[in-house]
Formats: C-alpha cells, structure tokens, sequence
C-alpha cells in the first residue's frame, strides 16, 4: 500500500556523516526521517538500565519489540524521558553495535522501520536500509569517510555535547566497530545493488546534501 511513497536510503560506518547529510536531505524534500541507529541505540540504552544480559538475545529481542519510544523533531524518548544526548554516548553506541548483530533483535526492530514509510517520503540512514529494510528504495547511498575525518567529527560532536573524548581511543573505537558492523552474519554493513558511493572526508556537509539530491532529482525525471 505504501509502496507508492518515495525512500531515499543513506547507509555508511559510524560518524561519516550519513545522520547530518540524512536530515538536511529530508527538510530539502519535506520528506520524513528515520534514524535506524537510534532504535538500536535506545534498546542498548534500555536494556544497560534494565540490566538485561547482553548475551541472553531473546530477552533483548523482547526489549527491542517493547521500545516505548518517540521521535519528536530532533529529539528522541524513550517512555517520554528525553534521551537524546544520553543514547550519544559512547557505552551505549558500543552496546547497540554488539546487540545489532542479533538477528532475534533485528527482526524485532524491522517492522518498527517500515512504519517510518510515510508520505511524502522518506529518507533513512543506517547500515541495511539499502539492503535489508528498503531494498526498493528510489535511491541508494552508501556514504563514506576516512577513519580520520570520522574521528575527528565523532570527536567534536562528543565535545559539543559535554562528553569527555580523545582522538587516539576514539579511532581504534572506530575500527573496532566497523569490523564488528561489516564482519557480523545478520545484515552487515555493505553498499546495496546500484548503491551511490560518497567519499566525504574532503566534503561539507552541505556539499554532501547537495550531491544527494543532485542524483534523487536524477532519478525522479527517469
Ligand atoms: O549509526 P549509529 O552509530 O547510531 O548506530 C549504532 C549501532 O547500531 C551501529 O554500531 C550498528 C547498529 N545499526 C545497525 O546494525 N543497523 C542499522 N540500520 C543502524 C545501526
């Protein structure tokens, strides 16, 4: 039924940008936004204070499937609590990355994604937007940055928002969760058939936005 309605899939590694190019492509487009990472990043967040074995899948997969969560503009709740900076955070991003590669909490998470399909369209960033969840999408993305350049951005977004960080930790932080991301069995993190490839470590993100919508106009008129 909602097969009609535009998606607009943008996947890449942790800090490349693909949130912030995300965003500012759907205000462009009026369109919908879903931050996919941040559902894995609230049943991390949920299960570390509800002290659910981060080995016991299931019972992750029932807190992923019991997500009270809403998404108000920029900012995310979790049973209305505010969360959006604690779900920032380091451990949490770290949790989410170790529980995605279950796949009981994946599926728990898949129709909640589907959901976010609304008109007039939607743009979604993750890791298997392109591959998994939205594999019909109008158009594909598959953002990427050097290690460095993600580092130093991840570096100044934990800054900006009060958290303490160093470069050295946060890089081996960044290989270390990409390897577990690329190399896990369930929906790992790779560039989609007839994905776009983006480079942005010697881009603005405003650059980045505008060859987005340069290739979605592409498309639109074919
Ligand atoms: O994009 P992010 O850093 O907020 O995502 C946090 C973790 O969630 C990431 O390390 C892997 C997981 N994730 C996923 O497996 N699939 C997605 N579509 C999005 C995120």
């Amino acid at each position: 039924p909602n097969s009609a309605i535009p998606v607009i899939t943008i996947d890449g590694p942790t800090a490349s940008g693909k949130g912030t190019v995300a965003q500012k492509v759907a205000q462009h487009l009026g369109f919908h936004y879903l931050d996919s990472g941040a559902l894995y990043r609230l049943t991390a967040l949920s299960a570390l204070r509800r002290n659910t074995p981060l080995d016991d899948e299931h019972a992750l997969a029932k807190v992923a499937e019991h997500l009270h969560c809403h998404f108000d503009g920029m900012h995310i709740f979790l049973s209305n609590e505010d969360v959006s900076d604690a779900i920032r955070a380091e451990v949490v991003g770290n949790t989410a990355s170790q529980i995605a590669t279950l796949m009981p909490v994946r599926q728990a998470l898949y129709g909640l994604q589907l959901g976010f399909r609304k008109a007039p369209g939607l743009v979604a960033d993750g890791r298997d937007m392109g591959t998994v969840i939205f594999p019909h999408a109008a158009l594909k993305v598959f953002l990427t940055a050097s290690v460095d350049a993600r580092a130093q951005r991840r570096y100044k977004q934990l800054i900006d928002k009060g958290f303490s960080a160093n470069m050295k930790d946060l890089s081996m932080d960044l290989k270390m969760r990409d390897e577990r991301d690329t190399h896990r069995s369930s929906a790992p993190l790779k560039a989609a058939d007839g994905a776009h490839h983006l480079d942005t470590s010697e881009m603005t993100a405003e650059q980045a936005v505008q060859q987005v919508l340069s290739w979605y106009a592409a498309v639109k008129t074919n």
